[in-house]
């Protein structure tokens, strides 16, 4: 039976780039839906940007964006991080849309109309200087028992005291300082306390659908008791507004996971759902009779931080407005690094763009990652050494190894093309290779759309041991001279072929993982087209050329993964004082003079004598120095004033990463701000970055001048000839 699915990961707020948590997540689905492809079924894959809420409207704010602006600034970097990981998503698109307002609105209108919408008067705190209620991240004081200063309106962090906001010691907001007044409001809440909806969700999350772990949460919830929930929030609020309510917004979190319908929505006006369907079972279905299609399965995936939303308000605003409830809610654990939770202000852990960037293969960690995952709600630990070990041991050691070492063989002795595998009646062999895949086949099927990948891996790589371990007990260079000699060979062809059909399984087994690798190995196996989980039986005849098919990880290059910007600060200049004296030797030899540096420059580097601009050329450095200086070109995007400051400009930059960079440069003497704006411009982009009295400059523009400036004043910044587009290394 050919399944239709509907698949969303939890949406990204749109006030950030995406972390490895996201891309992990984003993959296991992408494994999730190929798995599901593979085998003829038919998928929406959707996702979009979470826009709304009150961090955004203030961090829009405080970048002199509207919060579209802010919003659109960060979808448009959503792309590289996609397209980098092989994660193929139908259709991206936010929350701030025609149709989400209009689902969200219709949505709202059934559950009011069914008695399931409240509205209370309630207090909270108001900044009278922003003119707005304060969410209680934005406010903080002292804490009630231990008095302990600046400590957020839930809990202390000193004495781990619980309360709330109104309960603090001079409280203030973070916003403006001022003290917030309490101040009373309609709110408008959904009765999730109802007996219906109690009832309905009690069935629901015990129903067998939810992980097991998952659905003893929620017991615990049901035995707390189901409070309402308040979904309405106070302009001045980005979001969309609740129909009949004046000044009143939806609660972010009532119209996200909304958005996942509404991305579905999008893909399907656009025209564009049907051309994902499988050929075979084109459907010409519209989004309102797809989503009322009893037989569509819905199915998300989420991080455990956000089960109560999805298993509790999601389901219920579903079911209470008379639409399909989700099929499955499949949670994973948080992604640590090296046994410790990342934090992303100490800027360790992961960033993806720069595992991108450092050339680390984007199928190594769709590899490691999903070794690492099951299906429970566990914490996934990212371990470097972990990570070397198993993509080269067994991706290159064990699956690649099969192909390489038999292609010579096949092509030498014949021409490329392979035996049946069939004895003289027919049936198929019963050979080692071909059981060791044959046997785990339903098992690593089951284990992949269980979301087991670790033991789909596990199973794959032990066919790969039996089938390395066949060839080595076969010693095929042996068969090979003895095939010579006797003008014959077809043990080695058997064995060969054998090893080449074994080798078809095993990329069929890994392809959901790594599609661009098995892509090329199908095509090395004499296909074409990608191939599908029914056409597996379909025999290899003749191989192609062996091409390489995948490089063994650099340890040196994973490290410095994790370089944390101060330590390469520190690593630079040791190295750099080792390095100048390298140097010394090399350009003896002329190495380094070939590969760039101007011969001047070595002489120069033992001369004191000044230069026109009034400064020695400093000690000559190795071109390998010269390379760890990543220069690129950057425009330019916004220049200002800094308050307090006689030096700095504070400058916006676009170094083509999908954000910008915030960096004080200290050139207000030669330019007004409104004369950058625009120009393109050169930047120290992996420098390390450094907090300074106005805020983290995270980099350098470079600038022309004469040592001493105050008797050659002159500030002269470097722009390219035109043509350099931002983002370009110079070199
Ligand atoms: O936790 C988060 O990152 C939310 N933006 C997830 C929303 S998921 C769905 F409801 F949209
Ligand atoms: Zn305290």
């Amino acid at each position: 039976m050919i399944r239709k699915l509907f698949v969303t990961t939890a949406l990204p707020y749109a006030n950030g780039h995406f972390h490895i948590g996201h891309i992990m997540e984003y993959i296991q689905a992408d494994i999730w839906v190929r798995l599901q492809r593979m085998q003829g079924h038919m998928v929406h894959f959707v996702g979009a940007d979470d826009a709304h809420g009150a961090p955004i409207m203030i961090a829009a704010e405080k970048a002199g964006q509207t919060p579209q602006e802010f919003v659109a600034a960060i979808a448009s970097g959503r792309k590289q991080y996609l397209d980098g990981f092989h994660i193929r998503f139908d259709n991206w698109h936010s929350t701030d849309s025609p149709e989400n307002t209009e689902l969200a609105q219709g949505i709202y209108r059934r559950l009011r109309d069914r008695g399931l919408i409240a509205t209370r008067t309630i207090e909270q705190f108001y900044d009278p200087v922003k003119g707005m209620f304060l969410p209680d991240r934005y406010i903080k004081g002292e804490c009630p028992r231990c008095a302990a200063k600046d400590q957020y309106g839930d809990s202390c962090e000193v004495c781990g005291a619980v309360y709330s906001p109104t309960e603090l010691k001079n409280p203030y907001s973070t916003l403006t300082g001022a003290t917030p007044e309490l101040r009373s409001s309609e709110h408008h809440f959904f009765r999730l306390s109802d007996p219906e909806i109690v009832a309905f969700l009690k069935e629901w999350t015990q129903d067998g659908r939810l992980q097991p772990e998952v659905a003893r949460k929620a017991g615990e919830w049901f035995e707390a008791g189901l409070a309402d929930w308040d979904i309405s929030r106070d302009a001045p609020y980005f979001g969309i507004e609740i129909p009949d309510a004046p000044g009143k917004y939806f609660y972010v979190w009532l119209d996200a996971p909304i958005g996942y319908l509404a991305s579905l929505k999008n893909h399907f006006d656009r025209g564009q759902a049907a051309q994902h369907w499988h050929e075979a079972s084109r459907t010409n279905q519209s989004f309102d009779e797809f989503v009322a299609d009893p037989g569509v399965e819905q199915v998300h995936f989420i991080g455990k931080d956000i089960v109560y939303f999805h298993t509790l308000f999601w389901p219920a605003m579903l079911k209470f407005a008379d639409r399909k409830v989700p099929q499955a809610v499949n949670v994973h654990g948080f992604i640590t690094v090296s046994g410790e939770k990342m934090s992303k202000s100490r800027g360790t852990g992961i960033d993806p763009l720069k595992y991108l960037r450092l050339g680390l293969n984007p199928e190594w960690l769709r590899y490691y990652l999903a070794a690492k995952l099951n299906a429970r709600v566990e914490d996934v630990d990212f371990n470097p050494d972990d990570f070397v070990a198993r993509v080269n041991a067994d991706l290159v050691g064990k699956y690649v190894n099969i192909a390489s070492r038999c292609a010579n063989f096949i092509h030498k002795h014949f021409e490329g093309a392979l035996a049946p595998l069939v004895d003289d009646d027919g049936q198929p062999l019963k050979l080692i290779p071909l059981e060791a895949v044959r046997s785990r086949e339903a098992a690593i099927l089951e284990a992949l759309d269980k979301r087991d990948y670790a033991r789909a891996i596990r199973d794959t790589m032990s066919a790969a041991d039996e089938i390395n371990q066949y060839f080595d007990a076969a010693k095929p260079w042996e068969l090979a001279r003895q095939a010579d000699q006797l003008q014959g060979g077809s043990a080695l062809h058997e064995v060969l072929s054998g090893c080449m059909e074994g080798f078809k399984y095993l990329t069929l087994f890994l392809a959901p993982i790594l599609p661009e690798t098995t892509a090329r190995a199908f095509r090395f196996l004499g296909f074409d087209e990608p191939l599908t989980w029914a056409q597996r039986a379909v025999p290899v005849t003749t191989i192609r050329p062996y091409e390489h098919l995948m490089t063994r990880v650099d340890a040196k290059l994973l490290d410095q993964l994790f370089d944390l910007p101060a330590a390469d600060a520190g690593k630079d200049g040791k190295d750099g004082q080792a390095a100048a004296k390298n140097g010394d030797k090399g350009n003896k030899g002329g190495k380094e003079a070939k590969a760039g540096a101007p011969a001047p420059a070595a002489s120069a580097a033992v001369a004191d004598g000044p230069l026109p601009g009034g400064e020695a050329i400093a000690p000559t450095i190795t071109i390998d120095d010269f390379a760890k200086v990543d220069l690129r070109i950057a425009r330019i995007v916004n220049a200002e004033h800094v308050e307090g400051s006689d030096k700095l400009l504070r400058l916006t930059l676009d170094v083509g990463e999908g954000r910008t960079r915030n960096v004080f440069s200290g050139i207000k003497s030669a330019y007004r701000p409104e004369d950058l704006v625009g120009k393109l411009t050169v930047m120290v982009a992996n420098l390390a970055p450094r907090k300074m009295k106005f805020g983290v400059s995270e980099g350098m523009v470079l600038a022309a001048s004469h040592a001493d400036e105050k008797a050659q004043p002159g500030i002269y910044v470097l722009e390219p000839v035109a043509g350099a587009q931002p983002g370009m290394r110079v070199r």
